[in-house]
């Protein structure tokens, strides 16, 4: 392994290795715009120059090699005014956009101005050159070719990652632009990376222009529900609770405003898809269920008389598999393993690809957790419990209905599920919106969706990942793990309804999660088992 001193300090690094990525695993921080860790080397902007020993000139950090007894400095006056005169060569004819920028707040141009330039501009305003602002390079991006330094990271973006090549750079020299062909829209899959990858405020989001400063949102790191693949992303949303501040502008009515991409190199590098990064927008897509009129202990009264009069098995519950694994470890425990969860082919689909990026054809974050669990057994899922209600051999359930979060459960789900209740003497739906089949059922609780609970979900590979509550539930909404632990006590078994509490007690159960609590987890999750890694 070469040795490598940065700044006076000795590190191993590991061979092939760039100076940048060796001081970003260090935690020396290097100014860069072109360089991005999951999209490639380009070298353009000239940002992270650093004086090694021995070299004539400054090096390019991001396009050079570390060597053994390599001695880099970054911190010196050479260093600084080389990243001055970028600064003041990208911000030349940088339009004076700030105040009405969506990048404001989150901008490397103005974080690195102020932490390496501070130059007044030596041009005259009224010569900046003008160019094309707030187009459509597809329906979900929107470029401001001004705002543009041209690192080129969106260009290599949809070059090496999306191969989809719809961003190219036209013209030549101070001509140069970004933009697309007329006919060749930006609208693949994963088109929105590129907001996120833009350091600047040329790419913007259309879902999010504008809809409130950056400055008044919070971020909970989680990960997205949206399927199978469990993409780390962290979740923006008001900073308050609800009440207080400019109503509809500095975010407090408890809202998420958008999802952007959290770095995990082994479950989806930087990325989301767009299906997935606006499935946010499923919360507010109906009405929600807000107010409980039928409280846990009339529906654990009825449920033991049932049990009493027709026996333990007449008693089941339908859990689903956008459920967090405390909710369904709980629920297991309530109705004695008459629970499933499989409402439509997820066993069958969890770990297919949906494409050669990240997509899964499962539309559930937690199937793999479900299995864990032992939830795929004999009661034979959504028709084999409806069958059995017909039957009569099922008279009392609980089913919990999450509605995918990307796109539709398909009508026939919807149909059983309205069959399922129909036969049942007695049903407690739980769910997240005030769907009309739902009041079919004797008892409709409120629950609350993605987002809006804390838990784990084990992705199709194995890897357990923490989602987190960004926002509130509506009103007397509650998780399902809470449903559950209130049903176990009145029933006698003492559990908390912490959810770290309830998965240190599936851990001493459950051999997939043996050893692991929320620590081990942490925000990149558990290393899944190797024979399932892939
Ligand atoms: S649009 Fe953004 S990401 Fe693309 S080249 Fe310009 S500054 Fe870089
Ligand atoms: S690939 Fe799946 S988990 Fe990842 S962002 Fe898309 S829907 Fe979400
Ligand atoms: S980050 Fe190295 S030249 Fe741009």
């Amino acid at each position: 392994m070469p040795k490598v001193t940065i700044n006076g300090q000795v590190y191993e690094a590991e061979k092939g290795r760039t100076i940048i990525q060796v001081a970003d695993d260090v935690g020396v921080e290097i100014p860069r715009y072109c360089y991005h860790p999951d999209i490639g080397i380009e070298g353009s902007c000239r940002m992270c120059l650093v004086e090694v020993k021995g070299a004539p000139k400054l090096v390019p950090s991001c396009a050079t090699p570390v060597a053994d007894n390599m001695e880099v400095r970054t911190n010196t006056e050479r260093v600084h005014q080389a990243v001055r005169y970028a600064m003041e060569f990208l911000l030349l004819h940088h339009p004076i956009d700030c105040p009405v920028c969506d990048q404001s707040g989150e901008c490397w141009l103005q974080d690195y101005y102020m932490a390496h330039a501070g130059h007044d501009s030596r041009y005259p305003l009224g010569q900046k050159t003008r160019r094309r602002k707030a187009f459509n390079l597809g329906p979900l991006v929107k470029l401001d070719q001004e705002r543009c330094i041209l690192c080129t990271r969106c260009v290599r973006y949809t070059r090496n990652v999306t191969k989809t090549n719809e961003i190219q750079v036209f013209n030549r020299g101070h001509n140069a632009e970004i933009g697309i062909f007329e006919d060749r829209p930006l609208n693949n899959p994963y088109s929105m990376n590129v907001v996120d990858v833009c350091p600047v405020g040329a790419l913007t989001s259309a879902d999010f222009r504008f809809k409130v400063r950056v400055w008044f949102l919070k971020g909970t790191d989680s990960v997205c529900g949206g399927c199978s693949t469990g993409c780390n992303l962290r979740i923006d949303h008001s900073a308050r609770a609800v009440g207080g501040g400019i109503p509809g502008y500095t975010a407090t009515d408890g809202k998420i405003y958008r999802t952007v991409g959290r770095r995990n190199v082994e479950v989806n590098k930087s990325w989301l898809c767009d299906e997935g990064r606006l499935s946010f927008h499923t919360l507010e897509r109906w009405p929600r269920l807000r107010h409980i009129k039928d409280s846990t202990a009339q529906v654990h009264e009825k449920l033991e008389a049932i049990r009493k009069q027709h026996g333990e098995d007449a008693v089941a519950a339908l859990g689903s598999a956008t459920n967090t694994n405390e909710a369904l470890f709980l629920m297991k425990k309530y109705f004695n393993e008459r629970v499933d969860f499989r409402i439509g082919k997820e066993v069958e689909l969890y770990q297919q690809k949906q494409d050669e990026l990240i997509r899964r054809l499962d539309k559930h974050p937690n199937t793999q957790g479900a299995i864990n669990l032992g939830l795929n057994g004999p009661l034979n899922g959504l028709r084999g419990l409806r069958e059995a209600a017909e039957k009569k051999q099922i008279r009392a359930m609980w089913i919990s209905f999450h509605p995918q979060l990307v796109g539709d459960d398909s009508p026939e789900t919807m149909n059983e599920l309205e069959r399922l209740i129909e036969a049942l003497e007695f049903s407690v739906v739980s769910t997240t919106h005030d769907f009309e089949w739902a009041h079919k059922a004797s008892v409709l609780l409120p629950m609350a969706a993605w987002g809006e609970e804390q838990g784990t979900y084990t992705n199709y590979a194995g890897r357990v990942q923490l989602t987190n509550r960004a926002v509130l539930p509506p009103h007397e909404a509650q998780p399902l793990h809470v449903y559950m632990t209130e049903l176990l006590q009145f029933s006698g078994v003492q559990v908390s309804p912490e959810p770290s509490a309830i998965f240190d007690w599936m851990s001493r159960e459950v051999p997939a999660y043996a050893g692991m609590d929320y620590d081990s987890i942490g925000l990149l999750g558990t290393a899944p088992p190797q024979e399932v890694l892939r």
